[in-house]
């Protein structure tokens, strides 16, 4: 279901279009695209554009992850196995180690692998001419990344949530891949609850394929998607158990914050990681969640939302005068 080439890549369109002109410019040069990250919440599309960037240079790419390379040797062996104009795709790069960070700087830069022979005052520098290739970087939190790591790549894009119609049109065209038979009613229906996010519209599409075929008649039409959805206890707007588990945590234990991104993860045994890059995104991105120096704190919009009281904390109450 993943799009091979970068007009089958639905959306983001400015990152497409920037992408299209880098990767047409280096390719008339002859010279391999500069380093590229991308950045942003899960499921929006990093791989996949990594691995369209490749096709679309027809040049190989190599897979790995910040938290799969272990020691600086461990990179060296795969700096060295590339040939010209590979791409090198590391997946959460802000997870890559000091060390390890270390050997990617002269290899960005110069392409070149600084090695150090024997030890103590007899020890030598060694420098290993590497291919020219480019190095793509994924990560969630481009915050994390160190400074010297984030200004050796050439091309930042920042992936966003998808709008609704480009979410229509993923759905669209996965239903098409997979033979599902929908009525557009129930497509929209989907992507209205989807958050933006293609892998969540996907997997949304499967879940309320199995509902139609198990219970209705095997098409999803509007109302099969929203009783399926509605099963999943996927809200009107997208948000799920946990995300209402978060707002509620913060509403009803911690008086609507602030309160530490740690203090919730344990109050609703969840990692912190996981809802600082899965939930957390899209709360913010709808107005539910404020981050403040001090904690999170729970918006008006989310009581709304939910249907609880909102107290305004702002304003406490006046003395009355005896
Ligand atoms: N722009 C897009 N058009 C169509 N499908 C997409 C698009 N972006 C992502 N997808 C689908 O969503 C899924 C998740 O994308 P992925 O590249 O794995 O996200 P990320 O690496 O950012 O977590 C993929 O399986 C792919 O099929
Ligand atoms: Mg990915």
């Amino acid at each position: 279901m993943r799009p091979r080439c970068l007009d089958d890549f639905i959306g983001q369109s400015r990152v497409k279009e920037n992408l299209k002109i880098a990767i047409t410019a280096a390719k008339s040069r002859g010279a391999p695209l500069d380093h590229v990250l991308l950045y942003g919440p899960p499921g929006l599309g990093k791989t996949t554009l990594a691995n369209i960037i490749s096709a679309e240079m027809g040049v190989n790419i190599k897979t790995t992850s910040g938290p799969a390379i272990e020691r600086s040797g461990d990179l060296a062996a795969i700096l060295t196995n590339l040939t010209s104009a590979d791409i090198l795709f590391i997946d959460e790069v802000h997870r890559l180690n000091r060390s390890v960070e270390e050997i990617l700087y002269p290899a960005m830069e110069d392409f070149a692998l600084d090695l150090i022979i024997g030890k103590g005052p007899g020890a030598k520098n060694l420098r290993l001419n590497l291919p020219a290739f480019t190095l793509i970087g994924a990560t969630t939190r481009f915050a994390l990344l160190s400074p010297p790591l984030r200004d050796r790549f050439g091309v930042v894009f920042r992936l966003d949530f998808y709008d609704e119609a480009a979410i229509d049109t993923i759905l669209g065209r996965s239903a098409r891949i997979l033979g599902i038979k929908t009525e557009q009613g129930g497509l929209d229906e989907i992507a209205r609850r989807a958050r933006g996010t293609p892998r969540v519209a996907n997997r949304l599409l499967k879940r309320v394929r199995d509902y139609a075929e198990v219970i209705a008649k095997g098409v999803i039409t509007k109302e099969v998607a929203i009783d399926a959805l509605d099963k999943l206890e996927v809200d009107e707007i997208g948000l799920d158990e946990i995300d209402r588990k978060v707002l509620r945590t913060i509403i009803e234990k911690f008086g609507g914050g602030p309160v530490g991104l740690e203090t919730i993860a344990a109050a609703i045994s969840e990692e912190s990681d996981t809802i600082m890059d899965v939930y957390e995104p899209f709360l913010l991105q709808k107005g539910f969640l404020d981050r403040t120096p001090r904690g999170r704190v729970a918006t008006p919009l989310a009581y709304r939302h939910l249907g609880l009281p909102y107290n305004n904390k702002e304003k406490p109450p006046q003395p009355t005068l005896l």
